[in-house]
């Protein structure tokens, strides 16, 4: 049920006007900075200085091998898989193990569980911390305050939440928020690799503190990461080498809602943007 208007969205992984001269279409880039202007709240825009992009050392393609969605569910063997393909397995892992799972103490305090959404073949994959009081509610991720600025975010770098999946590092609310146990983690850790390489992201951003250091196996504080291309470490089959940036989390932006801060996120972004061969709109 919550993947299933991903299947027809899944043909697509980004506004092609982004990507295509001749289709440029002035709406869509006037949204985009409309959004780039209300990410950075309407204050003139100070450009901050941005890492060059480093030799990327992109991992292997997978080994081919039969009955690769049930394969790649269960995380044992590893093929590119059709967009339908990714579709059902992670619809799979969701309805079969996520949606049921007890594996740690947060289910005995959850409303709903998050899986993450929406693009089952997108390129680019956001990941968080857990879900608050409005995803509990809901069962989606980041539709809250912070996942507000997160969808703006996502609107300045010419996209939309249908082209990006987002998810995060625990799939069910940490009572007051609070920021998961290592424990918690731990038991969760399966369903986001397995989601990882079921959509493999060309690549990841990890917001905030908790996922990078979880994705990252870094002690090295977000302060320090952000902004500096990193590479996953080989967490699991297809996986290692996938470029990851670092960023602040939304909320951690909104509680520290400064020109700088905002201007360092959107540089962050622009990294990204620059990698995935994305236009960026010229002010
Ligand atoms: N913060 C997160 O880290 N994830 C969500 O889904 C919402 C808020
Ligand atoms: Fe299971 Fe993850 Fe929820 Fe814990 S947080 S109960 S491991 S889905």
């Amino acid at each position: 049920m919550l993947l299933q208007p991903l299947v027809c969205g899944a043909g697509f992984a980004y506004n092609p006007a982004m990507l295509n001269e001749e289709a440029y279409n002035p709406v869509d880039t006037a949204k985009q900075l409309l959004a780039m202007e209300s990410l950075l709240g309407n204050t003139d825009f100070l450009p901050v200085g941005r890492n060059s992009l480093p030799e990327l050392d992109l991992p292997e393609p997978p080994v081919a091998a039969a009955g690769a969605v049930g394969a790649a569910s269960k995380g044992a063997v590893l093929q590119e898989l059709s967009p339908e393909e990714k579709a059902a397995a992670l619809q799979q892992l969701d309805a079969d193990e996520v949606k049921p799972c007890r594996k740690c103490e947060l289910c005995k305090t959850r409303t709903n569980t998050v899986f993450g959404e929406v693009n089952p073949n997108a390129d680019l994959v956001f990941v968080g911390e857990g879900p608050g009081a409005d995803e509990d509610a809901s069962g989606r991720p980041f539709v809250g305050r912070a996942g507000d600025l997160l969808t703006k975010m996502i609107a300045a770098m010419g996209l939309s939440r249908s082209d990006v999946f987002i998810c995060n590092m625990v799939k069910c609310r940490p009572p007051g928020n609070r920021t998961p146990l290592p424990e918690e983690v731990a038991a969760c850790w399966d369903y986001l690799v397995r989601q990882l390489q079921i959509i493999r992201p060309k690549v990841i951003v990890t917001l905030g503190n908790p996922a990078t250091k979880g994705l990252l196996s870094t002690n090295v504080g977000i302060t320090k990461m952000r902004g500096v291309w990193a590479q996953l470490p080989d967490i699991g089959p297809g996986l290692g080498g996938i470029p990851v940036m670092p960023t602040f989390h939304p909320a951690y932006v909104l509680r520290n809602y400064s020109v700088n801060t905002r201007g360092l996120v959107w540089s962050d972004l622009q990294s990204v943007m620059e990698h995935l061969g994305l236009k960026i709109p010229q002010k």
